[in-house]
């Protein structure tokens, strides 16, 4: 989903994903001196914040693109390329370990958990944000454009299939049931405590994100989270159909100038090791 998507993610989506890294630093005790480790850095949002804060900054992604785009980004941070859940750090190294929107995409979330806790010291802080779930009305604004253009039947007429192929995700694939958990405040709490964590606490975070609508069509158009991928993959005329219904849709959001004000929901959780 992110291979070669850095510039898309960095013109679009980075966007939304910023807007609770505050107090996503502050949840991780992150200011001057402090090691903190940023995983699944993406375009360098939290790593450039955390430099900012006089911290020392190491980042990795899964993706290569992201990693030349942050390590370009944010030049005093360390970036490097790994996969959750293995990371290539000796226990107990950093002060502090961020993730901000990556649960969401790993596939082992378990084992992610139980490896950013590893890599923290004894009393060091973890702190990971993720999308909740039932999503707020803007998240949904691109699934509903989706249904609405009735794309199941547009993908039969453009393909000549009798069978529409996939229905419209709103998430990944998700994990197995038994590395799963809920996207709720009581699921990443029993996550989090689940991997050995104290002191954890978890909140709701809700903002709007204010984007002109042509801004927030383009990253789903490059394949950008779930329903990006699923627009991004049909044909020319299903696209312009799904476009017709997301501008109709979009009124619902609108506040002049073209831009939209998207309502957002995440959950923020924090613990100490
Ligand atoms: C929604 S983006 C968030 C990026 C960044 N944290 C931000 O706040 O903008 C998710 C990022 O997680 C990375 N990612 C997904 N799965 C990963 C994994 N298993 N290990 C490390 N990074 C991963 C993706 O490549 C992508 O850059």
């Amino acid at each position: 989903m992110w291979a070669g998507r850095a510039q898309a993610y960095a013109s679009s989506f980075a966007g939304v994903c910023a807007h609770p890294v505050p107090r996503l630093l502050d949840a991780a005790r992150v200011g001057a001196g402090v090691r903190v480790l940023d995983v699944g850095t993406g375009t360098g949002t939290v790593a450039e914040a955390a430099c900012a804060r006089g911290a020392g900054v190491t980042g990795v992604d899964a993706e290569a693109d992201m990693v030349e785009w942050a390590a370009r980004a944010v030049p005093p941070a360390a970036i490097h390329l790994a996969v959750l859940p293995q990371l290539p750090f000796s226990e107990g190294l950093f002060d502090a370990v961020t993730a901000n929107f990556v649960l969401d995409h790993v596939g082992r979330p378990r084992a992610a958990i139980t490896e950013l806790r590893r890599v923290v010291r004894p009393g060091g802080r973890i702190a990971v944000t993720l999308w909740a779930v039932p999503e707020a009305a803007g998240q949904a604004l691109l699934g509903r454009a989706v249904r609405d253009a009735g794309v199941r039947d547009a993908a039969v007429r453009d393909a000549g299939l009798r069978d529409a192929g996939p229905p419209v995700p709103s998430r990944p694939a998700g994990p197995a049931a038994e590395d799963d958990f809920p996207r709720t405040e009581t699921g990443l709490t029993e996550l989090l405590t689940w991997a050995g964590l104290r002191d954890v606490a978890c909140e709701p975070v809700r903002w709007e994100h204010r984007v002109p609508a042509d801004a927030w069509w383009a990253g789903a158009v490059a394949g950008l989270g779930p329903v990006g991928q699923f627009v991004a993959s049909r044909p020319e005329r299903t696209r312009a159909d799904i476009r017709r219904h997301f501008d109709l849709l979009s009124t619902e959001f609108a506040i002049g100038g073209g831009e939209l004000a998207l309502p957002h929901a995440a959950l923020l959780a924090w613990g100490r090791r």
